[in-house]
C-alpha cells in the first residue's frame, strides 16, 4: 500500500480515431502491465479468435472497446479515464472519443493530463486531425507530447517511413510553443515497441512507450510560485469560527504568512492552517485546507487567496484564446456566462483577433469563431475577476464559457494577458443622476422595446405611440431600424454577428437615454432572444418593457412594404429575416400585439393603456 501511494503519478491522454489504433494501444498497455482480470483475459482470448481484428493475435482493442459498444447504445461518454501502474509509476489515462464533434470531451481530458500521446497511423502520416489535436493540447497547457507512429508493420518496419512523418510533424510543432516530443514507431497490434524493444527495428534507439511514460519527468509544469488558494466554501459552524476552506492551486502558505485577498485587496495574516489530518504549520499546491486569519475579514466563495507580494491580476478585461465547441459559431458581442474557478460572471467577445488555422498554425482574419476553432479574442466581463495568465496558472488561467440560456459547456478558455486600458478607466461619479434627470420631466423613464418581422408594423406603431405621449407632455426618444442604419450602425450588415452587434450598441444607446431619463421606444426586428435579453438586463427590472409585434410572416409578405420580401424570395437579398435568417419570438412578451388583427391606430392605444396601467405614463 505504502510503496503504491508514494510512487508518482503521471496524466495523459490519448489523441487519434479508432482506425488509428487508440483503443489497441491503450489494451496492449492495460495487458501488459497485468490491469486485466482472469476473466477479461478469458474473454480476450475467445473473442480474438472468433474474429477479432488482429488475425492469429490477441485483439488488445476488444479490452477498452466496450466504450466504443456503450456509446453505440446511446449512453453519453464524455471522457474514461482509466488506471493502472508499473513498478515504476501510477498512470491515469483520459481516454475521449475521437470523432471531429468530441473536441470538447478532449479539451476536457487534456485540461488535467500533463502528457498527451498523438497516435498517427504510419500509413497516413500527420493528418489535419492531428495538428487539431496538437494544437487543443499545447493550448491546454501540455508540453509534453508523443508522436506514435503506429501501425508500423504495415509498412514494413521502415525507418524511412518513420524518419519522414517525424520530421514533418516536428516542422509543424516548432511553433506549437515549448513543447518537448518524443517520437515512438511502434505497432500496437503486435507490440513492437509498447513495453518492449522492438526487435524487427533496430534501427531505433529510443525509450518504448512505456519506458517513455514511465520516466517522462512532468514535474516542471509552468505553474507559478507565488501562493493561490481560490475560496470554495466559508465554513462557519459557529459564531467563534470562520475558516476559508479550498485547495491550494499554486505556491505555499505558513502561519504568519502575510497574503492579501482579492479582489478586494485587503492584506492580513495567516493563523492557523487545518488540513484534513489536523492543524499543519505548512500547506502547498494541491493541499486540500481551511485557512484562519487573525483577524476578521469578509471573504466569500470564488475569492482567492494569495501572497500579499505577488497577487494575481483583477480585471474586467482580458485577452484570451478561445476553443469554441458548440455546433453555432461564437458570434461576438453574445452575451455568454464565463466561469473562472468558483467565479461566475457574464462576458461578452469584444474582439475576434484571428482564427487559427490548424494546418499551419497560421493567423486567419474571421468575424465569428465556428465549430471546432481556435481564436484568439478580447474579451469584456461585467464585472471584474481574479486570474493569472495561463502561462503561470493553469487552474487560474483557464475558464469556461456556458450558454446562458441552455447551460451547455460551449467553449473554453485561457488568460493570455489582462488588458492594461480596463485598468485605467475608472468610473466617474456624477452630481446630476437618472432620478433627477427623470424627476426635472416629470416622468419614469423605461425602454419600450418593440420586436418582430420586417414589415410587421413595430415602427408605425411606435411613431404613433410616440405622438400620443408627446402630446401628454412626455420627453421620448424613437430608435428605428432602418434610420439607426444610415449613421451609428451603418457599418453593419444582415449576418447574424452583425446583427448582435446591431442590438448590442442599440441596448447600449436605449441604456444611455433611460439614464437621460426618457421614454425610449426601440423599434428593431431584434430576432435574437438572447440580445433582447441582454437589453432587458442593461436597465432596472421595471425599465424594460417587451413588446411583440406579432404579424404572421405570411401577412407581412403579402403586405411587402418595402418590396424586400419578394426580393429575398427571388434571391436577390440574402439573411432576410423569416425567409433565410431566423427570427426567435419572445415566449413571454410584457405586451402581446395580434398586430395583424387591429388597426395601428388601436394597437397603439393599447400600449398606451398598457403604459398606464404600470404608472409609466
Ligand atoms: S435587426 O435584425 O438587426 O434587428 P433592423 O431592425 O436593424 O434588423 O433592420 C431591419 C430593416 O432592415 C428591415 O425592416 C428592412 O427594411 C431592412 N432590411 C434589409 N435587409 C434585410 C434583411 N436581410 N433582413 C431583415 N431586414 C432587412
Amino acid at each position: 500500500m505504502e510503496r503504491q501511494t508514494q510512487k508518482d503519478l503521471l496524466r495523459f491522454l490519448t489523441c487519434g480515431s479508432v482506425d488509428d489504433g487508440k483503443s489497441t494501444l491503450i489494451g496492449n498497455l492495460l495487458y501488459n502491465c497485468n490491469e486485466v482480470s482472469e476473466d477479461g483475459l478469458a474473454r480476450l482470448h475467445a473473442q480474438s479468435q472468433s474474429g477479432g481484428r488482429a488475425g492469429a493475435d490477441l485483439d488488445y482493442s476488444l479490452l477498452v472497446d466496450g466504450l466504443m459498444a456503450e456509446r453505440e447504445q446511446g449512453i453519453t461518454i464524455d471522457v474514461a479515464y482509466r488506471y493502472f501502474s508499473t513498478p515504476r509509476r501510477k498512470f491515469i489515462v483520459a481516454d475521449t472519443p475521437g470523432h471531429e464533434q468530441y473536441t470538447r470531451n478532449m479539451a476536457t481530458g487534456a485540461s488535467n493530463s500533463d502528457l498527451a500521446i498523438l497516435l498517427v497511423d504510419a500509413r497516413k502520416g500527420v493528418q489535419i486531425q492531428t495538428k487539431r489535436h496538437s494544437k487543443i493540447v499545447s493550448m491546454m497547457g501540455i508540453r509534453h507530447l508523443v508522436l506514435a507512429v503506429n501501425k508500423m508493420d504495415m509498412v514494413g518496419y521502415d525507418q524511412e517511413v518513420f524518419d519522414h512523418i517525424d520530421q514533418d510533424y516536428r516542422a509543424f510543432a516548432q511553433k506549437l510553443g515549448d513543447c518537448e516530443i518524443q517520437a515512438i514507431p511502434l505497432s500496437a497490434l503486435k507490440g513492437d515497441n509498447v513495453s518492449k524493444q522492438s526487435e524487427c527495428m533496430p534501427w531505433y534507439s529510443g525509450p518504448n512507450l512505456q519506458e517513455h511514460l514511465e520516466t517522462a519527468d512532468v514535474r516542471v509544469q509552468s505553474t507559478g510560485d507565488a501562493f493561490r488558494m481560490p475560496v470554495q466554501w466559508v465554513n462557519r459552524p459557529n459564531a467563534s469560527f470562520r475558516g476559508y476552506c479550498g485547495m491550494v492551486c499554486a505556491g505555499k502558505v505558513g502561519i504568519g504568512d502575510a497574503v492579501r485577498i482579492t479582489p478586494s485587496g485587503e492584506t492580513t495574516c495567516i493563523a492557523s492552517i487545518l488540513s484534513p489530518d489536523g492543524e499543519v504549520s505548512l500547506a502547498e499546491a494541491g493541499d486540500s485546507i481551511t485557512l484562519t486569519f487573525e483577524d476578521e475579514r469578509d471573504i466569500s466563495r470564488g475569492n482567492v487567496i494569495a501572497a500579499a507580494d505577488d497577487p494575481p491580476s483583477v480585471s474586467d478585461q482580458f485577452a484570451a484564446h478561445i476553443l469554441w465547441m458548440h455546433q453555432q459559431p461564437l458570434l461576438p458581442g453574445r452575451q455568454l456566462q464565463l466561469r473562472l474557478g468558483a467565479q461566475s460572471v457574464n462576458a461578452a467577445i469584444t474582439e475576434l483577433k484571428y482564427v487559427i488555422d490548424y494546418t499551419d498554425n497560421s493567423h486567419d482574419a474571421g468575424k465569428v469563431l465556428g465549430f471546432n476553432e481556435t481564436g484568439y479574442c478580447n474579451l469584456a466581463l461585467d464585472r471584474p475577476v481574479v486570474f493569472d495568465t495561463f502561462e503561470n496558472n493553469r487552474d487560474m488561467g483557464s475558464f469556461i464559457l456556458v450558454d446562458k440560456l441552455t447551460n451547455e459547456t460551449v467553449g473554453a478558455g485561457m488568460i493570455a494577458f489582462g488588458l492594461r486600458r480596463a485598468d485605467n478607466v475608472h468610473w466617474q461619479a456624477m452630481d446630476v443622476d437618472k432620478l433627477v434627470r427623470a424627476r426635472l420631466k416629470s416622468q419614469k423613464p423605461c425602454v419600450l422595446w418593440f420586436t418582430g418581422l420586417s414589415g410587421s408594423g413595430k415602427s408605425t406603431i411606435a411613431n404613433l405611440l410616440e405622438k400620443r405621449l408627446l402630446a401628454q407632455g412626455h420627453h421620448t426618444y424613437l430608435l428605428d431600424g432602418d434610420n439607426v442604419r444610415h449613421g451609428l450602425n451603418r457599418d453593419l450588415g444582415f449576418t447574424d454577428a452583425d446583427r448582435v452587434e446591431n442590438i448590442r450598441r442599440i441596448a447600449e444607446v436605449s441604456n444611455l437615454m433611460v439614464d437621460a431619463g426618457l421614454l425610449v421606444l426601440v423599434s428593431f426586428i431584434s430576432p435574437f432572444r438572447s440580445e433582447r435579453r441582454m437589453a432587458r438586463q442593461m436597465v432596472e427590472e421595471d425599465e424594460f418593457i417587451e413588446v411583440f409585434v406579432d404579424t404572421p410572416l405570411a401577412v407581412c409578405e403579402e403586405r411587402d412594404v418595402k418590396g424586400l420580401y419578394k426580393k429575398a424570395r427571388a434571391g436577390e437579398i440574402k439573411n432576410f429575416t423569416g425567409i433565410d435568417s431566423p427570427y426567435e419570438p419572445p415566449e413571454t412578451p410584457d405586451i402581446h400585439l395580434q398586430a395583424d388583427q387591429q388597426s395601428p391606430e388601436k394597437l397603439a392605444e393599447a400600449v398606451f393603456a398598457a403604459l398606464e396601467e404600470r404608472g409609466i405614463v
